[in-house]
């Protein structure tokens, strides 16, 4: 994931560019650059490799500067090479870029015949190349990025600098993430608020189609395509993190510091509510409507869908109201019916991942109360949300969610607790009995960091494996699918989970002699179930491994146990997950995996997959689907027509489209679910019944 830093200022060392890079390296690198203005015109430095690379051509010493950018690039058009770093640089316009400019080949070709000549292979390059064509025609530097900007199509966040433009630097973005940081006498960019945290507590999150323009005394915002200038006002949050949450402060990797981090974050989470849950409701906006609230629908993506899975058990079991749990980027496929009374929740750590945002809008399009759960103030689902959930896990750098999670959980436990409460489901003597429990949990949490020692023992035994089955019930089956995805992206190894009484049906037909199986077996109505499950494991020569708080209860079955405290049985999640996470870390570091960038990912996925259509190359928004989100309802109606003329669709599809379109003359929503371009058609309507 490539990084950004930008400052303007009255005058500072070029250090500071540097640092704000190297507070970015976490986010994984394989070429760096910087450019900034010298007086005479704009210095520019790049090379491939890490930031000591970079730091070896810099000047020494580091000179002042009034305005500069500067980049971590993580190849993708282009290889890794001084040449392909950004900042790239056109007639003394120079632009550092994130995301994916998808239409950069057609751009390139038009450019080339007008006599443009490249010097990379990336896609970034046409950007200055455009804003050069249209300053040589005269115009203005806000115009000709306007101009430029209106030429692209795909996911950007740019900062430009321009040679003729004393000290102004220049923000766009589209559905990738970049922060304005506010000074006092030096504005600043970044990719996200780590890079700022030593100059700055005062964040704008840069919004889709605005532009920024910074000068060392204030931020000016406008509207990419008009122009217009933006109120400021409401658009800047404080944050109250610190710059040592960008530091691994002793620990080998982030990841580890942030697992140890968790009884703080499960602790700021809960500290805000729980003595008043009444102000929670009030917050969320459920005061008034609580009567009306029927059923809750979850949505989100990887640990935060896990986190959901445990939500639902909490809510239900504390509301008493059905709780819906759904991937985001199945939900937004689905045709997803709502009825009245439905409040959607997403859950994420960054609030921007793109199927989580998109689950988002389309609920809110279907008329739902929408509420985040969110751990990132000022982001983009907590922006458009109608209520803001705030998980305080702190700044999480490691790629796989850790803190997040269990901060999560907190919240969670919280708003199930304070939606039973003004329900009317739990009872004084309930509150009573939950209330400790919960206040307890960042002193439980931290015993259970104290199983670290068992689990590298057993750690250094799974290296070699081929394969690990984790197997949980109830509220355990969401972190037993936790521990899987762990041990998957941080390891490397397969690693599956499975609802205890799910391993008949099918699953046991794997296990062989030596095969790991990992049991969460806290006590609690289910354990004689789960001791059924060990048995038929242990009978087929699987090794048994124990998560549990009642070691006696286990103890002739498991070849390995892990013992972490009691507690409500409602809340096990919180201390169950830990030594699944350090059990992944272990067998990573062993491994000598990279455990802050595990290979193939990035910590916040804001790239869409690709348009259902298959001719189509847009990753975003094609306009031509139906499923596209920001086709118009003219767009779909003529979609709709065109798919019943087709002869693809069967003829009972054909007569449904048809009838709903001329009979019901409400807007044909999702006609159709899946086009696929290459033979016939996956159709969804919607449902007349919401
Ligand atoms: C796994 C992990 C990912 C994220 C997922 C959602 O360790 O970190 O699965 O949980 O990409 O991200 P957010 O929560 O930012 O929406």
């Amino acid at each position: 994931m490539c990084g950004i830093v930008g400052y303007v200022g009255k005058k500072d060392s070029l250090q500071i560019l540097f640092d704000g890079l190297t507070r970015l390296e976490y986010r994984g690198y394989d070429s760096s650059g910087i450019a900034f203005k010298n007086g005479a015109g704009i210095e520019i430095y790049k090379t491939s490799g890490k930031l000591k690379d970079l730091q070896k051509i810099l000047p020494t010493p580091l000179p002042a500067i009034t305005i500069g950018i500067g980049h971590t690039r993580w190849a993708t058009h282009g290889a890794p090479s001084a040449a392909n770093a950004h900042p790239h640089t056109v007639k003394g316009v120079s632009v550092v870029h994130n995301g994916i400019i998808e239409n950069y080949r057609e751009l390139r070709t038009d450019l080339v015949a007008a006599g443009h000549v490249f010097t990379s292979q990336t896609d970034t390059e046409v950007v200055p190349q455009l804003i050069a064509r249209y300053l040589d025609r005269g115009l203005p530097i806000d115009e000709a990025i306007r101009r430029a900007i209106a030429h692209l199509r795909g996911v950007y966040a740019l900062g430009i600098i321009h040679e003729g433009t004393p000290d102004t630097l220049f923000a766009v973005r589209n559905n990738s993430p970049l922060v304005i940081g506010i000074g006092t006498d030096a504005q600043y960019i970044a990719s996200d608020v780590a890079a700022l945290l030593p100059y700055t507590k005062n964040f704008i999150h840069l919004e889709d189609r605005h532009m920024a323009v910074l000068r060392s005394n204030g931020v000016d915002l406008k509207h990419v395509e008009s122009l217009e200038t933006l109120q400021l006002e409401g658009k800047i949050v404080t944050v109250d993190w610190t710059p040592a949450m960008a530091e691994k402060q002793g620990y080998d990797h982030f990841m580890l510091k942030e697992i140890h981090e968790q009884p703080q974050g499960v602790m700021d989470t809960l500290r805000e509510w729980t003595d008043d849950t009444n102000r929670l409701m009030d917050e969320m906006g459920f005061a008034g409507t609580i009567k009306d609230l029927r059923r809750l629908h979850i949505t989100a993506c990887g640990s935060s869908y896990h986190a959901g899975l445990v939500g639902r058990y909490m809510i239900e079991k504390f509301v008493r109201i059905p709780v819906t749990v759904d991937i985001a980027s199945e939900f937004r496929d689905m045709c997803p019916i709502i009825p009245k009374g439905t409040v959607l929740i997403t859950i994420t750590q960054s609030g921007e991942t793109a199927d989580t945002l998109a689950a988002q809008r389309e609920a809110k399009k279907k008329g739902a109360r929408t509420l985040t759960i969110c751990n990132v103030v000022g982001s983009t689902t907590t922006r458009e949300a109608d209520s803001v959930l705030y998980t305080r896990a702190g700044l999480e750098i490691g790629v796989v969610s850790t803190k997040a999670f269990t901060a999560q959980l907190a919240a969670l436990s919280l708003l199930g607790i304070a939606l039973g409460i003004r329900k009317g489901k739990l009872s004084d003597l309930e509150i009573q009995t939950l209330k400790p429990f919960l206040l307890d949990l960042p002193r439980l949490i931290q015993q259970a960091l104290q199983t670290d020692g068992k689990v590298k023992e057993i750690a250094k035994t799974l290296v070699g494996a081929k394969s690990i089955m984790y197997v949980g019930r109830g509220i355990n089956y969401p972190i037993a699918l936790e521990g899987a995805l762990k041990m998957k992206e941080l390891a490397y190894i397969h690693a599956d989970a499975y609802p205890a009484g799910e391993m008949k049906h099918g699953p046991i037909a794997l296990i062989e002699d030596g095969v790991p199986v990992v049991f969460l077996a806290t006590i609690d109505g289910l354990h004689e179930k789960i001791l059924s499950s060990i048995e038929e494991v242990k009978a087929r020569g699987g090794r048994i491994i124990v998560v549990t708080d009642s070691p006696a209860a286990f103890r002739d079955k498991a070849d390995d146990m892990i013992v972490v405290p009691s507690t409500h049985p409602a809340l096990v999640p919180f201390v169950t997950v830990v030594p699944l996470q350090l059990l992944a870390y272990h067998v990573a570091v062993i491994k000598g995996c990279n455990v802050d960038q595990p290979r193939n990912l990035s910590k916040s996925i804001t790239i869409d997959d690709k348009c259902h259509n298959a001719v189509c190359s847009y990753s975003g928004y094609c306009r031509k689907s139906i499923s596209c989100a920001i086709i118009t309802p003219d767009e779909k109606k003529g979609i709709a027509n065109r798919v019943v003329r087709l002869m693809h669709v069967s003829m009972w599809e054909q007569f449904s489209a048809s009838s709903m379109l001329e009979s019901s003359g409400r807007e044909l929503q999702k006609a159709v679910h899946h086009e696929q371009a290459s033979n016939g058609f996956c159709t969804c309507f919607e449902s007349p019944y919401e």
